[in-house]
């Protein structure tokens, strides 16, 4: 039977596994994969890099503004390993945008409301044709309040912490530590649902997944499954 080509909006906390599971369905199905939590990273890079931001997290908001349109955000296929790799004008940061120096501040830069109307608007640019998989904290609030497939990512503070814990040292980071990460994760989750613009909150026709206690392969089937009976109705 031939499938309807749809948008996908894939919300959720930090850390839930989303982005796994949204490039997971992305490439079983042929869509396009956009992290849109990459974005807020890599605006929040160039700020660490160009002296926008201080080390109390205050951020030199009309410098910010004046630069806003020179950051250029995109997204290329690594041709090795398959993967989607950021941007940020010209520049490979795929990396950097996953350090703890930018996972410290990327909520404060996340909150600010013209950077927010900026990357919405080059979210909705990119998801014009369909045919993608997006994920982040708004995706089906406000970036796609249409999409045809909306999911709530769920799983608690300490599961997260511990994924995005193993994720690290697997990396190479010999000097977190657990309870470090578990207090960055409580941290953004309350500057994530407490920010005034587009906080993030499930959308009311968005299906949520609890995946506390699922396998990698039992979550992508749970997606998988939603996709066919959402693309074939
Ligand atoms: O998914 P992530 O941890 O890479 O997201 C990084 C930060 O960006 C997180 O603190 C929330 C914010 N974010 C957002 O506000 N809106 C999005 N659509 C995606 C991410």
């Amino acid at each position: 039977m031939t499938k309807k080509l749809i948008t996908i909006a894939i919300d959720g906390f930090s850390s839930s596994g989303k982005s796994t599971m949204a490039k997971v369905l992305a490439k079983n199905i042929g869509y396009a994969y956009i992290d849109s939590g990459a974005m807020y990273r890599a605006v929040t890079l160039y700020c660490l890099d160009n002296g926008l931001i201080n080390d109390a997290g205050e951020v030199n908001l009309p410098a910010l503004e004046a630069a806003i349109g020179d950051i250029k955000i995109s997204f290329g296929v690594n041709a090795e390993t398959g993967a989607t790799e950021t941007y940020l004008n010209g520049e490979n940061v795929e990396g950097k945008i996953r350090d703890m120096r930018v996972s410290g501040k990327v909520s404060t830069v996340a909150a600010i409301p013209f950077v927010r109307r900026e990357l919405v608007k080059q979210q909705q640019a990119m998801g014009r044709d369909k045919g993608i998989v997006m994920d982040g904290r708004d995706i089906g609030t406000t970036v796609f309040p249409d999409a045809e497939m909306k999911v709530f990512v769920n799983a608690s503070a300490e599961t997260r912490a511990q994924r995005r814990y193993d994720e690290l040292v697997a990396k190479g980071d010999t000097t977190v530590t657990y309870e470090s990460v578990l207090e960055n994760v409580k941290q953004r989750d309350h500057l994530d649902t407490t920010r005034e613009e587009s906080p993030l909150r499930r959308a009311d026709d968005a299906v949520e997944l609890d995946n506390s206690h699922m396998s990698r392969e039992e979550q992508n089937k749970w997606m998988i499954d939603l996709y066919e009976k959402i693309a074939t109705r």
